[in-house]
């Protein structure tokens, strides 16, 4: 397999008042180019300190995150977050937030009409572009979602990490973006890293899921091919063979997890 990213036995603690908290503990994984990976775990397991820790928001306790062989230790525009709780700056509007983003990347190399181009372009692309002057609070949680997701996209990034993205938005509203994030991927080919606590929407996107165990401490428990073939219709997969025995296999490592941790309180 072809390493474009790789997390090389990362270990990650805290330190505080003297106490230290062991929170992932010899990670190891391999993704490759063009690669869905979702990361599926207990809350509080450390599934945003991982993505923290590919951002480069965060420094490896041990270990190294390397990104095409070279090791991260910064945020970088090739590895773009989507957080949870979408954080727009709310004194821009819309346009602005992304067209910040945009400057920043392509200064050098877009002229001012391709950036504005652009930053409609990647509206669109999330259905946006009519409400390109409101600000955040103006618009739903929903709406402040696609707008993350836009500003990340119009980046270009190599890799979209995006932190349960969808995970504070009604379900009609949760499928569409799920659709729209497919859509994206199909038509970039670029690599997605997604945080979620859902196993239905784990298996829709993923090429494969990394299921952690429970924290402190917390390592890959086991790592799930999903192999249904592409583009994926949610429809149609609701009997496929599959997509079932996937969803089951989830369901079963946290199901079991979630056993342990009781019997052990
Ligand atoms: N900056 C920090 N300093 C100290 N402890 C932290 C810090 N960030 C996270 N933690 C601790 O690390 C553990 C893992 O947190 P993390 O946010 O990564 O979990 P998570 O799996 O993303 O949970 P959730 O599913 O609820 O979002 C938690 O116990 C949390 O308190
Ligand atoms: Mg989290």
């Amino acid at each position: 397999m072809n390493a474009y990213l790789k997390l090389d036995r990362i270990d990650k603690h805290f330190d505080r008042g003297g106490v230290r908290a062991e929170i992932l503990k010899d990670i190891n994984l391999t993704i490759s180019e063009g690669e869905f990976v979702s990361i599926i775990g207990h809350s509080g397991c450390g599934k945003s300190t991982l993505l923290n820790l590919i951002a480069g928001l965060t420094p490896v306790s041990a270990g190294a995150v390397l990104f095409e062989n070279r090791e991260v230790n910064e945020p970088g525009p090739e590895r773009a977050v989507v957080f949870q709780n979408h954080s727009l700056l709310p004194w821009l509007t819309v346009y602005e937030n992304v067209n910040l983003a945009v400057s920043k990347v392509f200064n050098r190399t877009k002229t001012k009409t391709e950036r504005h181009d652009w930053v409609t372009k990647n509206l669109d692309l999330v259905q946006m572009a009519h409400a390109k002057d409101k600000r955040p609070s103006e618009i739903s949680g929903g709406m402040k979602q696609r707008v993350g997701i836009a500003r990340a996209l119009a980046m270009e990034p190599k890799i979209m990490l995006l932190d349960e993205p969808f995970g504070a938005l009604d379900a009609l509203t949760r499928a569409h973006l799920q659709d729209a994030v497919m859509e994206i991927h199909a038509r970039l080919g670029n690599t997605m890293v997604m945080i979620t606590h859902d196993v239905d929407e784990a298996v829709l996107l993923s090429d494969r899921i990394v299921m952690m165990t429970n924290g402190p401490a917390a390592r890959i428990g086991e790592v799930l091919d999903v192999t249904m073939p592409r583009p994926r219709n949610r429809i149609e997969l609701t009997s496929d063979r599959t997509y079932l025995k996937c969803r089951e296999a989830v369901l079963k490592f946290l199901y079991e997890r979630h056993r342990f941790i009781e019997a052990a309180e």
